[in-house]
């Protein structure tokens, strides 16, 4: 009884010669749906906002530019003068961490862009960081293609205009003394482009010290001869994976005479914090 049976199947070649290149097929076919599938899932799905009277995802109609549903990047306004905000929980820990094992490698002491008659030597006390700069597609972790990403829709400023992430770490007496993020054409000479907004996500949380400070923040301490190396004014306390984001120039294009700041010393523990100057021009 079990002969004819076989037979009856080598009878068939097509079965054979199709059968595997088939199972390939499908193997990959699924492969690919669940990779890309999970992959998008992992980007806009996370913060996917459910509508409370249907259950379902909220969804609007879109371009083709734009994302295929709502989703929930919480924030709050910290400021107004200058315009500041606080995003809580914008990177995972996970994240936080890639990025400073990445970042810790390649460390060096941290630069200043110099005014006339300023040298190496007689600015190394403003800014005692190490730091490296990091592009997006150095991460084969993709951390920081996932943070610039969630960036730039939370900004609505395009990921070109961004320049590459300043990785930074303090340790404990380091600061970086308050100053502008813009270049002011009077004493750096003529600008094609602008820093118009600067955001830091803070990768480590930090025992004590090393806020980020807005000595000016709402006009206060202006006309008072302050002294840039103060810790004073609006003080953000860093913690893993809280971004900052805020802008140093008006809509109409002028500065900001309130986004001074400055990151205080750190008294004890380490800071970590990755730093994205966004441009007003997307070449630069
Ligand atoms: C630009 O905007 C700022 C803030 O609103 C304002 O104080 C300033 O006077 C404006 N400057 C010009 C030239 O319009």
């Amino acid at each position: 009884m079990k002969t004819p049976k076989v037979r009856a199947r080598s009878a068939n070649p097509l079965r054979y010669k199709l059968g595997f290149p088939l199972v390939l097929l499908c193997c990959t076919f699924f492969f690919l749906v669940g990779f890309y599938g999970s992959n998008s899932l992992s980007k806009e799905e996370k913060h996917v906002v459910i509508d409370p009277v249907t259950n379902e995802k909220l969804v609007f109609e879109h371009g083709r530019t734009g994302d295929s549903s709502v989703t929930d990047i919480p924030f709050q306004v910290l400021s107004w003068k200058p315009r500041a905000l606080l995003y809580p929980n914008f990177a995972s820990k996970e994240q936080c961490e890639a990025i400073i094992k990445l970042a810790r490698t390649r460390l060096a002491p941290s630069g200043l862009a110099l005014r006339k008659g300023e040298s190496e030597a007689t600015t190394k006390e403003i800014r005692t960081s190490s730091g490296t700069f990091l592009r997006a597609s150095e991460d084969k972790t993709q951390s920081l293609a996932e943070v610039e990403e969630k960036m730039a829709r939370a900004t609505m400023i395009p990921r070109q205009n961004g320049e590459a992430f300043n990785v930074l770490r303090y340790n404990p007496g380091q600061k970086y003394d308050c100053h502008y993020d813009v270049f002011d054409p009077a004493e750096y000479g003529p600008q094609p482009s602008q820093r118009m907004a600067s955001f830091l996500l803070y990768l480590s949380d930090v025992e004590e010290g090393g806020e980020t400070m807005f000595p000016f923040e709402n006009f206060q301490n202006m006309n008072t001869g302050y002294n840039y190396k103060d810790c004073i004014g609006l003080k953000v306390k860093p913690r893993q994976g809280d971004a900052l984001l805020f802008y140093s120039m008006h809509p109409n294009g002028t500065f900001d005479k309130t986004a001074l700041h400055g990151s205080c010393p750190v008294i004890k523990g380490e800071k970590w914090v990755a730093t994205k100057w966004i441009r007003n021009t997307d070449k630069f």
